[in-house]
């Protein structure tokens, strides 16, 4: 007995010393920690129950069965994250560069397969060279494996990805289709065809950062959520992130303990919005002053930074808030923003979380780039978003809600909730320049008598009384009380029930 329990003690420790220790070095040297390394940071300590750590390949080729490293190249498993379960797998670079074989990609099914059967999230760490190129088509095969599960999995828990390393060619199509991606700056990178086919191509030279390092994909393709400094504050944010979200799409967000009185009243908020209509102010300083104790957690905060998108709590409870930031682009709609935000509400949507929603919209960007680019389809993303999202919804109109996005922005029309307004609000077809300028073109030479037509429409149309009397808002209310309103609007709400007709699904404007 002895013997064979000094064996298993063995054949882990081998298993456990992954590609061995001058591997292991070469990981450090990069500034990158291992895959068990990794785990043990993301999941509480000692948690980790790990599964298939025996298992090797089974490939003949190219003197393959001379090396057959225990694990194959990916450590897979469950564990816990604040008390709540999740599972992982973690890609050991050391391991014939973490690339997937067919049985490396059997481990990673065998755990998506437990976390849907058994609702918890899936948090996958990439460090790969890619396909196992001495297994050639068997090993495409089983990344198409990883992909079903990746959509059949999408909506029922939350995936998210971590980039820790090289992810390039189809492979990249696994993290794509998850709920988030974060990547490391410096040592992670994605892109469809490396740098070398680039210049073959297309004749540009570009590095493997520029072309897809965690600058380029949270700054310009949005491809990525989030970037961190090295790997231990990526594993840390991310378990900061699972605490916002539900295990699954039939469990509520959890309730954590909140020590922020709901009414608590912010009397700054009263002169947030300047008198200057023109003027910008921060509505990052509306959503920390609501949420509670401050704290937000921001998804592509790098990215059409015209609007904000992320995490809150209200009394405990997770909130996805999306807010336009007047501090960019004053606040419009374009493109970008509108893909952002339509793909933060669908997640909030899937998963039960509740969207408050702060506008200051003075309407879509106009342009010969907007619309060539299709901002008619992109924009109607999150029309569709908001329109077809069931869980509670609350918005605050701080200032300008002009036009279409007027609509857009979780009005009362799209099955908002519960819509307030700050008496500073102004819910019209668009501005009062513009509004005259197309109604009196006839007086345009006049200056004063333009002047004096402005100030009749901002007097009649520039505030929020007009909507409020038809209903559209459901109640004015004091800047400084908004926690109070949001929270117990979002109370009252805890019961609500909405179907949507049935359906096989939508057609949403890709
Ligand atoms: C087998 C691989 C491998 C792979 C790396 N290795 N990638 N083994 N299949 N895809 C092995 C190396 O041979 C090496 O083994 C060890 O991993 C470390 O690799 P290095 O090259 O020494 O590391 P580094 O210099 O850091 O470069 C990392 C790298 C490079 C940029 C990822 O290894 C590389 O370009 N690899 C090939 C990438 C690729 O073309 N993959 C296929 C893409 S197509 P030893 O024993 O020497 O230490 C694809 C399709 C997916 O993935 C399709 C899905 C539908």
């Amino acid at each position: 007995m002895k013997d064979i329990l000094q064996e298993l003690q063995e054949r882990r420790n081998t298993a456990r010393l992954g590609g061995g220790q001058a591997r292991i070095d070469a990981q450090h040297a990069k500034g990158k920690l291992t895959a068990r390394e990794r785990i043990e940071l993301l999941l509480d300590e000692d948690s980790f129950e790990e599964y298939d750590m025996f298992v090797t390949h089974r490939c003949t080729d190219f003197g393959m069965e001379a090396s057959k490293p225990r694990g194959d190249g990916v450590v897979t498993g469950w564990g816990t994250i604040n008390g709540r379960m999740v599972y992982v797998f973690s890609q050991d670079f050391t391991v014939l560069g973490g690339s997937v074989s067919e049985t490396h990609a059997a481990k990673i099914c065998k755990i998506m397969d437990m976390a849907v059967q058994n609702g918890a999230p899936v948090i996958g760490i990439n460090d790969s060279g890619g396909a196992r190129i001495q297994e050639g088509v068997s090993s495409l095969a089983a990344y198409g494996e990883v992909f079903k599960r990746n959509i059949l999995a999408s909506g029922v828990v939350p995936q998210i990805s971590l980039i820790m390393g090289p992810c390039a060619g189809g492979a990249v199509y696994s993290p794509a289709m998850t709920d988030f991606i974060f990547m490391v700056k410096d040592s992670s990178y994605m892109f469809v065809t490396g740098p070398d086919v680039v210049k073959t191509v297309t004749n540009e030279v570009v590095s493997a950062e520029e072309l897809g390092g965690a600058s380029t994909h949270t700054k310009k393709s949005s491809v990525a959520d989030g970037a961190f400094e090295n790997d231990v504050e990526a594993l840390s944010e991310v378990r900061r992130l699972v605490d916002f979200l539900p295990l699954n799409n039939r469990e509520k967000p959890p309730v954590r303990p909140f020590f922020d009185d709901p009414a608590r009243v912010e009397m700054s908020l009263d002169t947030l919005v300047p008198d200057n209509p023109n003027m910008p102010y921060d509505m990052k300083e509306l959503i920390l002053k609501v949420a509670d104790e401050g704290d937000f957690y921001e998804i592509q905060e790098d990215f059409a930074k015209n609007i904000i998108t992320g995490f809150i709590r209200l009394e405990g409870q997770s909130v996805g808030v999306v807010a336009n930031q007047p501090m960019v682009l004053a606040g419009c709609l374009d493109i970008d923003s509108s893909r952002k935000a339509a793909r933060f509400v669908r997640f909030c949507d899937a998963f039960e979380i509740p969207i408050l929603t702060f506008v200051d919209v003075p309407g879509f960007l106009p342009g010969t780039t907007q619309e060539y680019n299709g901002v008619i389809k992109h924009g109607a993303k999150l029309l569709f978003a908001y329109g077809e999202a069931t869980v509670p919804k609350v918005t605050v109109i701080t200032r300008k809600a002009y036009g279409g996005a007027y609509v857009v922005m979780a009005s009362k029309h799209l099955q908002g909730d519960i819509n307030y307004a700050w008496p500073t609000s102004e819910i019209a077809v668009m501005g009062a320049k513009g509004a005259t300028e197309i109604l009196y073109r006839s007086e345009l030479s006049d200056p004063e008598k333009i002047a004096g037509r402005v100030k009749d429409y901002e007097d009649r149309f520039a505030n929020p009384f007009v909507a409020a009397e038809r209903g559209f808002i459901d109640e004015v209310i004091q800047p400084h009380s908004t926690r109070r309103r949001v929270a117990r609007a979002f109370a009252a709400l805890r019961g609500k029930k909405l179907t949507n007709p049935w359906k096989k699904h939508d057609n949403i404007p890709l």
